[in-house]
């Protein structure tokens, strides 16, 4: 099979190769998908750049979300499964191989059926971004009713948020830093929409919730947005904090104010959540893609063989909307 790989860490035009493998077999318990769409995260820059640590293998196949057809199963999995649309999540998890090539091998629970009426494009999108959103929105409980802040809502977490927020019912505001962009959150279903360098985001939260502020936040970059948070939290309101944006991970608190506001911090890292909410969030998700409800802007699509491009532009962060690599293409 044809796969990007590379065997040393750094600059994606030094170290992204294309390559020739045998095509892998399914263990027990395991089955194989012929990929159509790979989809590009954040994680998988910071893995090939040594960002999140040395490598665990000599060589890697990048990206751990992607979509495709069931081809093969192992032992111990239903050979009805052969011929299943699915979609991907945490294949390079621990494991070498990831979706950047025509195959992939997953544990079975790691391959989702994709309801027809979901492209492989769209079931590219959700792994790292969709689960990630559910556990910021929904650790907590129900959201149905309940007003929901998502910072950075043009970005792939962000639209997730934006999306299942507004499936379950919930009122949606979101931040954003250009006109672009704020057609993105826009499409996603947010309710208002505010410019996170040019408005008052407090004021405008405030006034829209009738000074109630929300519910629940969902902060890429809580380092930044602490005051802000501080500003649109309703009383026993809670942020949740997936991303850390500066060099160091330490943040003062400003306790007093947090305690008076009984809020609660929550810090999310989709590789650690326990497996009992990953598969509720599996579940919910699948419900919302067989509603018709989530509609993620992708931003590029590009061969295999355009792999370096597609790290690129993930990393100047200029596309609005998720990249997608085909290596059917
Ligand atoms: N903990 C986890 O499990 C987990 C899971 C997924 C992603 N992540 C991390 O989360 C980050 C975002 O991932 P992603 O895939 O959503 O990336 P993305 O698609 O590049 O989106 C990031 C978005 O955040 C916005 N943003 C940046 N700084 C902001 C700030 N201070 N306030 C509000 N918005 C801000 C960006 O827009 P502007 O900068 O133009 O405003 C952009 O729209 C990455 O660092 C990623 O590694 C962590």
């Amino acid at each position: 099979m044809k796969a990007a790989y590379y065997e040393r860490q750094g600059k994606a035009s030094d170290v992204l190769k294309l390559g020739e493998f045998p095509i892998p077999q399914p263990g027990p318990g395991e089955v194989r998908v012929r990929i159509h769409a790979s989809g590009l995260n954040p994680s998988d820059i910071k893995a090939r750049t040594g960002f999140s640590g040395p490598a665990a293998f000599p060589l890697v196949i990048p990206h751990q979300d992607g979509a495709g057809v069931i081809d093969a199963v192992g032992a111990d999995v239903a050979p009805a499964r052969i011929g299943e649309r699915v979609w991907l999540f945490e294949t390079q998890y621990r494991r070498a191989f990831g979706t950047a090539a025509d195959h992939a091998v997953v544990p079975a629970r790691q391959a989702v059926p994709l309801p027809g009426n979901v492209s492989f494009e769209v079931g590219a999108c959700l792994g790292v971004p969709a689960l990630t959103a559910h556990r910021c929105l929904f650790a907590d409980g129900d959201i149905k009713g309940q007003a929901v802040l998502v910072h950075g809502g043009a970005g792939a977490v962000g639209t997730a948020a934006i999306l299942l927020a507004k499936w379950a019912g919930a009122w949606v505001a979101a931040t954003v830093s250009t006109p672009a962009q704020a057609d993105a959150a826009r499409r996603a279903g947010a309710d208002v929409v505010i410019d996170r360098w040019s408005q008052d985001v407090p004021a405008i939260v405030m006034s829209e919730t009738r000074r109630k502020g929300v519910d629940r936040i969902v902060d890429v970059s809580l380092q930044d947005n602490l005051d802000v948070d501080m500003g649109c939290l309703a009383n026993g309101g809670i942020i949740s904090a997936y991303a850390v944006a500066a060099a160091s991970d330490h943040l003062p608190l400003p306790l007093l104010k947090a305690m008076i506001a009984g809020c609660t911090f929550r810090f999310v890292y989709i590789y650690t959540v326990p497996e009992a909410a990953k598969s509720a969030a599996v579940s919910a998700i699948g419900q919302c893609l067989a509603d018709g409800a989530y509609a993620p802007t992708i931003g590029m699509q590009v061969a295999l063989d355009a792999i370096v491009e597609a790290h690129e532009a993930q990393e100047s962060g200029r596309v609005i909307g998720k990249i997608i690599v085909k290596p059917m293409l």
